[in-house]
């Protein structure tokens, strides 16, 4: 089997895993699903909330000098076309001239694949998504236009092949704001949040009395309406990013923009990716309000790809609120004495997408032992201890001796610090399964020695490891190893 298959097939595992196992779940699935949206199920919305949690910490409480903000989804029309998103926000469509219809280039594109799909023919299938990939990264509507010409794809309300010119198709997603039709304006949903922080960029500055240099970090919901949506929580039409504006003197700002950089590779690393599968990825063809931008990528089993973007923005979104609102938004330096438009570095980083690169780093296979003592495949989640979903499984050995009343006694007293979960039912081997599927990665076992010498079972999910340790140990053992404050520590 090919390399390219075999990640393929890695990556298809993972993803089922994710769903069996309580991660995600693709959104309405019992109305088959809605393209490019996911749920969170009880295990994802833990890892996911302790990565959040993890970011906001590692950038508020870790920094002196970077403050949170929780901005609308919904903000003023204006401020999308003060940012360029109106005009310049925009992904290719076409229009059949005899229907009058209009189509998205990639629905009519990947109708044309699944077709080669279902007449036996992947290879013309993935070379026509191959080329449209290509098309669609050079901006060449023109070639895109002549592939639908080569490709005889028609109008399945015409049939004909009369087609327009391929025209580029916002990105945002709009919606009704007001109760009555004829009052109602078009607002968007935010398609990044960065132009909250820019908007509140004065009210956070004099409220907590920021000075420069200062950030302002957030976590929130942000919706595209993306056109190649695939890979799974990759690219999704509803996702959150977790991005932070910081603010600093014009002229310093490739300093910064370094500093930066390193910063945020050193979280990646802490989150235990790693280096190897780490890389910047320089840009070369530079947004008009950017001069300099990289992407950390990381190597998914489908190629290095994007999961965060450091910009140096200069001060492009600041002026451009001042040109819109036709407010001053100007910050006096008392230490220069000078009054300038701060410049910004940003670094934004997908929480999904984060998440996606988590489970694929996680996911582990091993040759382990079963109850009979024969080698088995061993699968299991290798998450860092403070972001897996649950942190402790305690169990009685059996049910009964009493055993089940001293593990709940232990249970009760670890659930007010960290997530844990008790478990009776079930031979011990499988239920030691069940917790390496999640990822949880220290199982506490009570048996018939707690009761003569108060020593508790520890197993450990990376190598499946057993030893003893006193019961009234065993809080502070776990909170050493799980806590949040531990994996900060890693940034020190
Ligand atoms: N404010 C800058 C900005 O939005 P971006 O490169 O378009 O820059 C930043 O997005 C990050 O947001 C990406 O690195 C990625 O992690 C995440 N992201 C962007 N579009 C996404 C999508 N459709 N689905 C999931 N994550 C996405």
């Amino acid at each position: 089997m090919s390399a390219d298959k075999n990640h393929e097939n890695l990556f298809q595992t993972i993803v089922a895993h994710a769903k069996e196992y309580g991660f995600v779940f693709p959104s309405s699935e019992i109305y088959d699903g809605l393209a490019a949206v996911y749920d969170y199920g009880s295990n994802g919305v833990e890892l996911k909330n302790n990565l959040k949690q993890f970011w906001w910490s590692s950038m508020t409480q870790l920094h002196d000098n970077i403050v949170g903000i929780d901005a609308a989804i919904f903000m003023h029309p204006t401020v999308w076309k003060a940012s360029g998103h109106v005009d310049g926000f925009n992904d290719p469509m076409i229009d059949n001239k005899d229907s009058k219809k209009r189509y998205r280039v990639d629905h009519l594109i990947e109708e044309k694949a699944s077709q080669y799909q279902k007449e036996n023919k992947p290879q013309e299938a993935q070379r026509l998504l191959d080329t449209f990939n290509e098309l669609l990264k050079k901006e060449d509507l023109e070639s895109i236009r002549n592939l639908i010409l080569e490709e005889k794809i028609v109008c399945p309300v015409s049939g004909t092949a009369n087609w327009t010119e391929v025209r580029q198709f916002n990105l945002m997603f709009s919606t009704q704001i007001g109760s009555v039709a004829e009052e109602a304006n078009t607002i968007y949903l935010r398609p990044e949040t960065a132009q909250g922080i820019f908007v509140n960029f004065l009210n956070v500055q004099k409220s907590a009395r920021m000075k420069i240099p200062f950030g302002i970090a957030q976590i929130g919901k942000a919706f595209r309406n993306e056109i190649v949506a695939r890979q799974f929580t990759f690219r999704m039409r509803e996702f959150e990013q977790m991005e932070m504006q910081f603010f600093i003197r014009p002229g310093t700002e490739l300093e910064w923009y370094e500093k930066w950089k390193e910063i945020r590779l050193r979280w990646h690393r802490a989150l235990g990716i790693p280096a190897e599968k780490l890389k910047f990825h320089v840009h070369e063809k530079l947004a008009h309000y950017a001069n300099a931008a990289c992407d950390i990528e990381y190597a998914f089993p489908f190629g290095s790809k994007e999961v965060e973007g450091i910009h140096s923005r200069t001060d492009y979104d600041l002026s451009r609120h001042e040109q819109y609102s036709k407010k001053k938004i100007k910050y006096f330096d008392e230490e220069i004495k000078q009054s300038y438009t701060p410049y910004v570095i940003e670094t934004s980083i997908g929480a999904d997408r984060c998440f996606l690169m988590l489970l694929c780093e996680a996911y582990t296979t091993d040759k382990g032992i079963d109850a009979e003592g024969n080698e088995k495949e061993r699968i299991y989640l290798k998450l860092i201890p403070a972001l897996a979903p649950i942190k402790v499984a305690v169990f009685p050995l059996v049910k009964k001796d009493g055993l089940p009343d001293k593990a709940i006694k232990l249970y009760n007293d670890l659930k007010f610090e960290m997530r844990a979960i008790y478990e009776e039912g079930a031979a011990i081997g499988k239920r030691y399964t069940r917790q390496d599927l999640i990822g949880t990665p220290y199982c506490v076992t009570i048996d018939h020695q707690t009761l003569e010498d108060d020593t508790v079972t520890i197993r450990l999910r990376d190598d499946a490891s057993q030893f003893r340790l006193p019961i009234d140990k065993v809080k502070d053992w776990l909170l050493e190893r799980v806590s949040l404050q531990a994996l900060l520590k890693k940034l020190a």
